[in-house]
């Protein structure tokens, strides 16, 4: 199969085009002005509850307790004047509910990166749409009532940044655009929206302490202008923001932001909450405009601390009543006085879903390699193929908030295994290791019943000094998921974990147990590991230092022992103080001939006996999460996955990799492979859509919706990220030199540009159309024209349209630098083999302007502006261009 090739025709008449057209598919992109000053669900609220009224009713110490969670999910209810609680729940991908990971089942979404990557509007709003009915099952009533805390839309900066999957792309406009999609899609079906972190929260390194530096004009061109597009188009009833702090300032208490730019500049009128745990202040948080401190119980919106704040004057009550009144208006909003029951959370498995997690995950993944049509595989012609790496395992997800519990996960070598059946072999080798933790400890051990797993006591101990007592009563039986065990959902003094182990083999096998709080492992009554009381959740939970690894010699089959104990950290002591009295640990365990096994050989065997091998790799959502920047663009562990493809692509030329990652990755192997498929995180589904893909059911439409660049060395931030850990700050230098605003001007630094991505069919574009050719003041700018598919296979097409300003020679040296061009609008089309359908591109006049920090406000330079149509933000031509005759200024 070609990939895909495209030639522009380019014609600057204005007319009608002819009609060669199948599907008229017309998508108005364009951020629009500011607009109304309110948001309104969908299906709006019926109840006639005067929310100045209620305020009017409450005691100060009712509207004290509006003003922060109770616990970690729940608005406070004030029973007196009948106002019920709302329910919010994670995540980026799904509606996780109450429980972090052995939760209710949920439906695991594409991550937002891959949505982005479908560039397909219309698909993320059915996305937001199927998000939302799933937010019901987890403790909404019909109309609506839950808060789903997403989507993120902070732009990717670095590479190494742990929680880029949770967030769209390194340009605001796919980002803005896509999250504006989602958020109809919940809104319009009942479920409120909760964009966050705002903002500028682009690392995890030091995130309730870092301070971002960044300059006014990449803060509005970069880092607020997707909010402020979600903002405008989608009006998301609730934001979240940001544990950093911006230009000195902690977000939550940051006037230029909250205030000023958020509730003044944008009109922004939604609820704001605080991060979890991120309100750094009471009077200044209040003032600034967060009406919600989250999670409950308060750290700083105390009765105590309000009242002596009242008494004091540093507090009014007009600033209190203000924010009650928006968390209020919340309640109204999503429906809650007439529907105030909370319904238990379900799993609803639901076929639909099913369906949209897998179309959605196939559009998304991006083929950027395929030397001599490698792909699709005919299976009918190959006898064997050699399935390699992480295979048999589903990459649903990265970590932290992202994490739920899956209905199901389908495994490439599954979804492999039943799409070629008996017809072709496949020869299965792991070939790298990939854990950062070792395997949770579940082989081999049987609880107080005899039955695989654990037994698991709690306990309450009031003097945590004292050692775990004898007369510990099981709690519950306790069968080690297989990943991270983390018991935040409730509250422990200690925990116990009983079982009896009968090792498979002789060895000094290796274990390991990271904690937070103070973990020992006990080998038939001896003490074998005290690893010592461990405060600060962070050091577990947000990457921390490597798991400490232990040894310990076993006897293949004799019976030994085990008991775990972990006691909470003492109030006092946790560094994070809704985290005290939690526990959260992790028993590894790997036998010593599987550690130390050489898994290479087996790979490079299974390969060179096959037809084609397939190399499955990524980052696990281990190594990207929440919580935890990466060192490095190196695939993870320490090498193990590129020596696999380096050791298979010798010995086998038709190797093609498989990468499910959040961000690019360092591909020293990529001269050496035939083929590379970019699939994120897509879900539940992973498997079957990556399948999809493999074999030609699907031809690959996703675009790359962040650059991919040769090594870390050549990204913009490099030296700039995570910043100087010592002074605690973190320069975006680079300015407005984000992504292809970068490497348009440095080329030879991207291995794969912003927007590429191959297909398995060919298109052509047909000449293009602008109209009108004069740009104004809140004006429209449409470019029509023709997409044909000129191969033998059905296929999408997106149609990329920038917008290119004069060089700052030509429009004055004394006018601002500006990027060489910048994404002004977007279009996908599906296209049959050997036809036509029209595209339209709308973008507005905001596609012209920059920010300019001399007058304060937005502006836009007189003179042409190129618009350039293509497939990528490389391959692509001068269609026509645009004038604006007279500069402007507006805003802000
Ligand atoms: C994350 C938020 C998340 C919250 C609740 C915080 O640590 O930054 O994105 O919604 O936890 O899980």
């Amino acid at each position: 199969m070609a990939a895909s090739v495209i030639s522009l025709a380019c014609v600057e008449i204005q007319g009608t085009l002819d009609k060669l057209t199948l599907h008229e598919t017309v998508r108005p992109h364009a951020q629009r002005l500011p607009q109304k000053k309110t948001v309104a669900l969908s299906v709006p609220s019926q109840s006639d509850v005067d929310v100045q009224s209620l305020v009017k009713q409450l005691t100060l110490q009712e509207k004290v307790s509006l003003l922060a969670g109770d616990g970690l999910w729940h608005t406070a209810a004030v029973k007196r004047l009948g106002i019920p609680r709302i329910k919010v729940t994670d995540g980026p991908n799904g509606a996780r509910g109450e429980l972090f990971t052995s939760g209710t089942k949920a439906a695991c979404f594409p991550a937002a990166v891959s949505i982005a990557a479908t560039w397909d509007t219309g698909l993320a709003k059915r996305i937001g749409r199927a998000m939302a009915e799933e937010t019901k099952t987890k403790g909404a009533s019909v109309l609506t009532a839950t808060t789903r805390l997403g989507p993120t839309v902070c732009p990717h900066r670095s590479p190494l940044g742990g929680r880029n999957f949770e967030s769209f792309s390194e340009d605001p406009l796919l980002a803005g655009l896509q999250a504006a999609s989602v958020i109809q899609g919940l809104q319009e079906n009942g479920i409120a929206a909760t964009i966050k972190h705002f903002a500028a929260n682009e690392q995890e390194t030091m995130r309730n302490a870092i301070d971002v530096v960044v300059s006014e004009r990449a803060l509005r061109e970069i880092y607020l202008k997707p909010f402020e597009i979600a903002i405008k188009q989608a009006k998301p009833l609730a934001l979240m923001t940001s544990y950093n702090l911006v230009n000195g300032v902690h977000a939550d208490q940051n006037t230029h932001l909250v205030k000023e730019i958020l509730h003044e500049q944008w009109g922004y009128d939604g609820l704001v909450m605080s991060d979890y745990g991120g309100t750094n202040s009471l009077e200044d948080t209040i003032k600034t405009g967060v009406d919600l401190e989250m999670p409950g119980p308060p750290r700083h919106r105390t009765l105590a601390a309000v009242e002596k704040a009242l008494a004091s004057g540093s507090l009014d009550m007009a600033s209190i009543d203000d924010r009650v009144r928006s968390v209020l208006q919340l309640v109204k909003n999503v429906g809650k006085f007439e529907h105030p029951d909370e319904i238990p959370e379900t799993a609803v498995n639901h076929p639909d879903h099913q369906r949209l997690i897998r179309e959605a995950g196939a559009d998304g993944i991006v083929l950027l390699k395929n030397k001599g049509g490698i792909l699709p595989l005919q299976t009918s012609s190959l006898s064997s193929i050699a399935v390699l790496g992480q295979s048999k395992t589903c990459f649903s997800n990265g970590g932290g908030s992202a994490n739920l519990n899956a209905h199901y996960k389908i495994t490439p070598y599954e979804a492999l295994q039943k799409a070629v059946g008996e017809t072709t072999e496949l020869r299965y080798a792991i070939g790298a290791q990939i854990y950062r933790k070792l395997p949770c400890w579940t082989s081999g051990v049987t609880d107080h019943n005899g039955q695989p797993g654990w037994t698991m006591l709690e306990y309450d101990v009031k003097d945590k000094n004292v050692p775990l007592s004898d007369d510990m009563q099981p709690q519950r039986v306790y069968a080690f998921p297989q990943t991270t065990y983390m018991a935040i959902e409730h509250i422990s003094d200690a925990v116990r974990l009983e079982g009896t182990f009968t090792p498979a083999s002789s060895g000094a096998h290796y274990f390991s147990l990271p904690a937070f709080g103070h973990a020992k492992l006990f080998i038939d009554g001896e003490l074998a590991y005290d690893a010592g009381p461990s405060p600060d959740p962070r050091a577990f939970s947000e990457g921390g230092p490597f798991e400490e690894k232990k040894q310990h010699h076993f006897v293949q089959g004799k019976s030994y022992q085990l008991r775990v104990e972990v006691l909470a950290p003492k109030p006092e002591q946790a560094a994070i103080p809704m985290m005290a009295g939690r526990i959260m640990f992790h028993l590894g365990f790997m036998a010593q001939e599987d550690y130390e096994e050489d898994v290479v050989t087996s790979a490079v065997e299974a390969a060179k006996r096959a037809d084609v091998a397939l190399v499955f790799v990524g980052n696990s959502a281990e190594w990207e999460t929440e919580g935890h920047d990466a060192a490095n663009m190196s695939l993870p562990a320490f090498g193990s996955q590129d020596r696999l493809i380096e050791a298979v692509a010798a010995v086998n030329p038709r190797t093609v990799v498989i990468n499910c990652s959040g961000v690019p990755v360092a591909m020293p192997w990529i001269d050496s492979v035939a083929g590379l498929l970019q699939c994120w995180y897509q879900g539940q589904e992973a498997g079957n859509a990556i399948v999809d893909v493999l074999l030609g059911a699907v031809s690959p439409s996703g675009r790359l919706p962040v650059s991919f660049p040769r090594s870390v060395e050549d990204t913009p931030s490099y030296g700039n990220f995570p910043g100087d850990l010592a002074t605690g700050t973190v320069n975006y230098a680079e300015g407005i030199k984000v992504g292809y605003r970068h490497y348009d001007k440095h080329p030879d630094k991207v291995l794969f540009p912003f927007g590429a991505g191959l297909s398995y069919t060919s298109f052509e574009f047909g000449p293009a159309v602008i109209t009108p050719r004069e740009l104004v003041h809140g004006g429209f700018i449409t470019v029509r024209l023709q997409v044909k598919n000129v191969g033998a296979v059905a296929g999408k097409e997106v149609v990329q349209v920038y917008l290119a300003p004069l060089p700052t020679e030509a429009r004055g040296a004394d006018r601002p630098e500006r990027p060489i061009k910048v994404l002004a609008g977007f279009s996908k089309v599906a296209v049959a083999p050997q036809s036509a359908v029209s595209a339209a591109v709308e973008f507005s006049f905001e596609s012209a302007a920059f920010w300019d920090e001399k007058a304060d406000c937005w502006a836009v330079d007189c003179g042409e502006y190129a618009v350039l149509v293509g497939n990528s933000s490389v391959n692509h031509t001068k269609v026509g261009t645009i004038v604006v005759n007279e500069s402007f200024t507006y805003g802000p």
